[in-house]
């Protein structure tokens, strides 16, 4: 696929950065949305593949598809990538399995390079994807001079410092494990997340009905109240993703409204976070990292708990 260098001007030159993918892949779509329009301030849509393709989207000569896949033979992203070439579009990929077709079919784009996919659950092909996503985000918002070259290189560098703070997440395991055994009565989840934490709710619920067969729903924690919070009782576990820092006051908020019900938080906290580790049940610890990198270390502790549960 080759990076980008070869089509940056036409990404630069681009109205608005479609990108299309299902499942696990979909998500970290999500979390590309957050990175391309923080940093790039690129216009973002994301699109389930399935739903894109019989929509007879909006998109023309002018506009980029990204489409994202692990295995790369996804029909749906695939479907959705021919329809959005037809229009004329330039089409983008983030894939995992070299010479696969998705792989084969896109003008240019950037492989995860994984490794081959052992479990049927997406794991480590979120965390690639989502590592690849910041890594085009910031290589746009470099061309179009919209991040400071020292803000281009604290991210950098903080990505750097990645494996390491991930290895003192799986460090935790037997922590996660202890709470996880608690929970396994449970037959429902919900997950709590904002702004670019809010696509590893949905990824955490997701990993949950994948592999333990529970039901569990994320959810943008604000819209709690405007529904989910009739569920909420003393059987009904509520995990809490409080890792950056800008809405950090809004999720005591939501802590507080679920204990006002007897719900049972588990909050995934960033180190440091003293008033959500006062105010939560259980909690598992995140190391700090730059606020657009947390869904990196927040999601690991949520794909641990879906193994042990
Ligand atoms: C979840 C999972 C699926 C895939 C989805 C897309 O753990 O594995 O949701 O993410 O089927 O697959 P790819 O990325 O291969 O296009």
């Amino acid at each position: 696929m080759g990076g980008l260098t070869e089509v940056m001007d036409r990404v630069l030159a681009a109205q608005k950065l479609t990108i299309a993918a299902c499942g696990t892949s979909w998500h970290s779509g999500l979390v590309g949305e957050y990175l391309f329009e923080q940093l790039a301030k690129m216009p973002v849509e994301v699109e389930y593949a399935s739903e894109f393709r019989y929509r007879d989207p909006l998109i023309g000569k002018e506009d980029v598809l990204l489409a994202i896949s692990q295995s790369g033979e996804t029909a749906d992203t695939l479907a959705a990538m021919r329809e959005a070439r037809e229009k004329g579009a330039l089409i983008l990929g983030v894939c995992n399995v070299v010479g696969s077709t998705i792989a084969r079919e896109t003008d240019a784009g950037v492989f995860t390079h994984a490794g081959p996919e052992i479990g049927v659950a997406s794991t480590k092909a979120f965390t690639a994807q989502v590592v690849v996503l910041t890594m085009m985000a910031l290589a746009v918002a470099q061309r179009k001079g919209t991040v400071s070259e020292e803000r281009f290189r604290q991210i950098v560098e903080e990505l750097w410092r990645l494996p390491e703070k991930i290895q003192s997440i799986l460090d935790q395991n037997d922590h996660i494990k202890a709470i996880s055994e608690r929970f396994t009565y449970a037959p429902n989840f919900l997950y709590l997340g904002r702004s670019i934490n809010f696509p590893v709710a949905l990824e955490g619920a997701l990993k949950l009905k994948e592999i333990s067969y529970i039901h569990a729903e994320g959810y943008p924690a604000a819209e709690m109240k405007h529904g989910p919070i009739a569920l909420i009782d003393q059987l009904m576990p509520v995990v809490v993703i409080a890792a950056t820092d800008h809405t950090n006051e809004k999720m005591i908020s939501n802590i507080e409204e679920v204990r006002a019900r007897k719900g049972r938080v588990i909050a995934i906290a960033s180190e440091g976070n003293e008033e959500v580790k006062r105010l939560a049940e259980f909690v598992i610890e995140i190391p700090e990292t730059d606020d657009v990198l947390t869904p990196l270390l927040s999601v690991i502790p949520l794909q641990l708990m879906s193994y042990h549960i």
